[in-house]
């Protein structure tokens, strides 16, 4: 086979040698438009994990760079006058130039043509046209790539933070964040060592920041002194060094796809991850070992180049995520400027979602013991219920009082339409269904969305609080979750605007009813999918009735004994399509600016906080995105967080989306996490945070890092009702059980 690989990167240049040492009558040539030595930067960082891998596939490169690497298992971080040092992670550095020159010795030495100063223009140059296989690993600004667009449809993200990559002769024994303020604002730091001597010195600050400091893009010298200034203290009288050290912004790279015909992308130019997490190296020698395995075992040329793309995407795409939530909170970390030191610190070590609780435990339980301690004794202070003696409960754990109500622990059982209640009245499907999730330890189970008029109910099936046979049949319920767990329990009142009269979930969801279908009313007259009645827009009258009518079902819920009240302001129903913009086209005050579409919703937050017991909680539960162009942004959902306390509600439970059909969310483990983490350092309100969290380590992490007061689980209850207790047995949490289940502590049966 007749390889041409345009850029001796890391990418290239060790995809070169594995196709070589694979089989060395292939002919590989390497175009570099650089001289060899020529490289921008110093060291670069790899875990133990990738030299691993690397090692794998070829044991003499390992060999050699094992030999150059420097290598330390701690992390300190600096912020507001203290260290904060973790240990058990374990890296190694290494000199860029150290690692190229590595590379191009062993691309030598098996036979790969090397043609450095040679800059490749198109696919005409060169040996390319007579190639079978032409690999572009000519870096992020990849002309090629730009060249051939069409194809590979490239995407790149310019992000706002200014960084300068620099080096200093100051050795650091550990990777090394500082978080310095000065009248400019707030500079962020990362630095590690990566041989005796020299250290890589990453600055980074907001585009703000940069632009206060009066620096400009390219005068290097300017930067080194004005940096060696502010950073003297930690420099410890070393100097810095530049090496194209320019302030650049970071491209988050992303193709459509990653091969065309014989042309394959690889490395940099085909994906990036923010320097914050050390990656971009050990990901383009990863696509190497990946794309000359796929040639190994598959031809032609275009279905081996498939395979490869098919295998790499997801691991590629996977990191991409996790160094995007790394990127964002560093670019957000004046959100956090005033949290306790080991909060910040175990915040930062857990941004990724990569470092979990229990992960961190692993590699660091002295850490993680402080991390739970100063928890512990912070929901004592918070709840009034002092820590019991011995090792500090894990975070989950931990007490929380929001007005008179104080939970056992942090675990909410999410609200669960279940389209059972005939003409809205519980019955004895509800009693189960939450009876046996309180049973489950949870600390808080809440009622489905409950309707406070019949009008106002999704389906038939759905729950009200509005005939006062209904306050019976709650009591009956509520009554059950006092007496036989220690769980609170909360009802969401709810008004389902303009995505009401449907089928129930499993007979049509979002379909009109074959017959019986009520009149709609919402802000604006416009139907939630075309096939869906349109809505009457709502005059002052039907206002104040619905107010009305939030205020009886209310006086209902404390009738009937609930401890919290939360009230639906998000997933598209009535008091969410107000908040929206793409829902409230009204053109008189209840509409228009973001003030104007809140107003009747917060209307009705005081209204039903008037009418709720002073010692009883009030939620509210916001759509924090409408994922969808023109929609509610996260910034938008800061204020309508702020507005909803300052209107009278205790903590906001933060979920997203299901505002307007097309809206398009983006899913992941915890995706609706850093809008509640946003929120609750943004407005500073307490914060339930919900969405696709399903472990006990997710839980406690979301927590430590203060990410939310609370965490909310829905599908995990419905698969686990004994949700709390299992998490409780696995972290090894003294839950009581109920006196009839206590057999289960005499005979001691294996939890795990
Ligand atoms: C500030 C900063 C810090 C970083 N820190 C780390 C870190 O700690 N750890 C880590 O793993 N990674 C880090 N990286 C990223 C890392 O440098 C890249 O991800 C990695 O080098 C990508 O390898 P590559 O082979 O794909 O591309 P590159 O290393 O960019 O190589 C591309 C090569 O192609 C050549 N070329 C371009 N166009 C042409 C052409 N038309 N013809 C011929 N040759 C061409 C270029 O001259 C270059 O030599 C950092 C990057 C930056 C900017
Ligand atoms: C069966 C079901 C019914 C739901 N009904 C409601 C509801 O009544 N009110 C509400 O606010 N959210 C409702 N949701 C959304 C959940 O409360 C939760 O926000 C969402 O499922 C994401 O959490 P999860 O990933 O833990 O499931 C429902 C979700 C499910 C799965």
């Amino acid at each position: 086979m007749n390889v041409a690989i345009v850029g001796a990167g890391p990418g290239g240049l060790y995809l070169a040698i594995l196709l070589k040492r694979d089989d060395p009558a292939h002919r590989v040539t390497v175009y570099e438009r650089n001289r060899l030595e020529d490289t921008f930067g110093f060291g670069v960082v790899f875990s133990d994990e990738t030299l691993e891998n690397v090692g794998e596939a070829d044991p003499e490169t390992n060999a050699a760079l094992a030999a150059a690497a420097a290598r330390w298992e701690d992390i300190e971080i600096h912020y507001r006058g203290t260290v904060t040092r973790s240990t058990g992670h374990r890296f190694s550095g290494v000199e860029r130039t150290t690692l190229l020159q590595l590379l191009a010795a062993r691309s030598r030495a098996l036979g790969v043509e090397l043609h450095p100063q040679q800059e490749i223009r198109d696919l005409g140059d060169c040996g390319l046209p007579s190639a079978d296989l032409i690999v572009l690993a000519d870096g992020v600004a990849s002309a090629m790539r730009d060249r051939l667009a069409d194809r590979f449809e490239p995407r790149i993200d310019w992000r706002r933070n200014r960084f300068v990559w620099l080096g200093t002769s100051r050795p650091f024994p550990a990777f090394t964040f500082y978080f310095k303020e000065s009248p400019a604002g707030l500079w962020r730091t990362h630095a590690y060592q990566y041989a005796p001597g020299r250290s890589t010195f990453i600055v980074e600050a907001r585009e703000e920041t940069w632009q206060a400091s009066g620096l400009d893009e390219t005068d290097e010298r300017a930067t080194v002194a004005y940096l060696e200034r502010l950073f003297a203290e930690e420099l410890g009288g070393h100097r810095l060094l530049a090496n194209r050290s320019i302030w650049r912004r970071f491209p988050t790279v992303r193709n459509a796809r990653w091969h065309s015909g014989n042309v394959v992308l690889l490395g940099d130019a085909a994906h990036t991850a923010h320097f914050s997490v050390g990656s971009g190296t050990k990901l383009a020698m990863e696509d190497a070992i990946a794309l000359a395995a796929a040639l190994r075992r598959e031809r032609p040329v275009p279905e081996a180049l498939a395979a490869y793309e098919a295998d790499r995407r997801p691991p590629v795409e996977s990191l991409q995520r996790a160094a995007q939530a790394s990127l964002e909170w560093f670019e957000a970390v004046e959100r956090y400027h005033d949290t306790e030191p080991i909060q910040f610190a175990f915040n930062l070590l857990t941004r990724s979602l990569r470092i979990t609780h229990d992960n961190l435990k692993l590699r660091d339980p002295a850490l993680v013991a402080r991390v739970d301690r100063w928890f512990a004794e912070g929901a004592a202070r918070q709840s009034g219920r002092p820590v019991a003696a011995g090792p500090a409960p894990p975070p989950l754990f931990t007490p929380y009082r929001i007005r008179d109500l104080v939970l056992p622990n942090r675990i909410v059982v999410s609200s669960m339409c279940q389209y059972r209640a005939v003409d809205g009245m519980p019955n004895d499907w509800h009693l189960v269904h939450l009876g046996s999730r309180a049973l489950g330890g949870a600390g808080l189970v809440m009622t489905e969305m409950t309707d406070v008029s019949p009008e106002g109910r999704i389906s038939p099936g759905c729950a009200g609080m509005y005939r006062t046979e209904h306050v019976d049949g709650w009591r009956r319920i509520v009554e059950f979750v006092h007496r036989e767990s220690g769980a609170g329990i909360g009802m969401q009142l709810s008004h389902a605007g303009r995505k009401g009269s449907t089928c129930v979930l499993w007979e049509g969801e979002d379909q009109p009813l074959p017959a019986g279908n009520w009149p709609l009313i919402a802000p604006s007259p416009i139907p939630y999918r075309p096939h869906n009645q349109v809505p009457r827009e709502m005059t002052r009258a039907d206002m104040d009735r619905v107010a009305l009518e939030f205020e009886q079902a209310a006086a209902m819920a404390e009738a009937a004994g609930f401890d919290l009240l939360e009230l639906h302001l998000a997933h598209g129903y009535l008091l969410a399509s107000f908040i929206s913009p793409l829902t409230n086209r009204r053109t008189d005050e209840y509409g228009g600016s973001l003030a104007g579409r809140m107003r009747y919703p917060l209307e009705i937050v005081s209204r039903v906080r008037a009418a709720w017991p002073a010692a009883r909680p009030l939620s509210v539960r916001i759509s924090a995105t409408d994922w969808a162009p023109g929609g509610l942004e996260p910034a938008d959902a800061v204020e309508v967080a702020g507005l909803a306390v300052a209107a009278g509600a205790d903590i906001v439970d933060v979920s997203a989306g299901q505002t307007v059909p097309e809206g398009k969310p983006v899913y992941g483990r915890q995706f609706q996490t850093p809008f509640s983490d946003r929120i609750r350092h943004e407005a500073r309100v307490p914060t339930m945070t919900v969405g696709n969290i399903s472990s006990a380590a997710d839980v406690n992490t979301i927590l430590a890092a203060g990410r939310a007061d609370l965490v909310v689980l829905a599908r995990a209850h419905l698969w686990d009702p004994y949700w709390t207790r299992h998490a409780a047995a696995e972290l090894g949490f003294p839950l009581p059980w109920p006196s009839e289940y206590e057999t289960l502590n005499r005979y001691k049966p294996r939890m795990k």
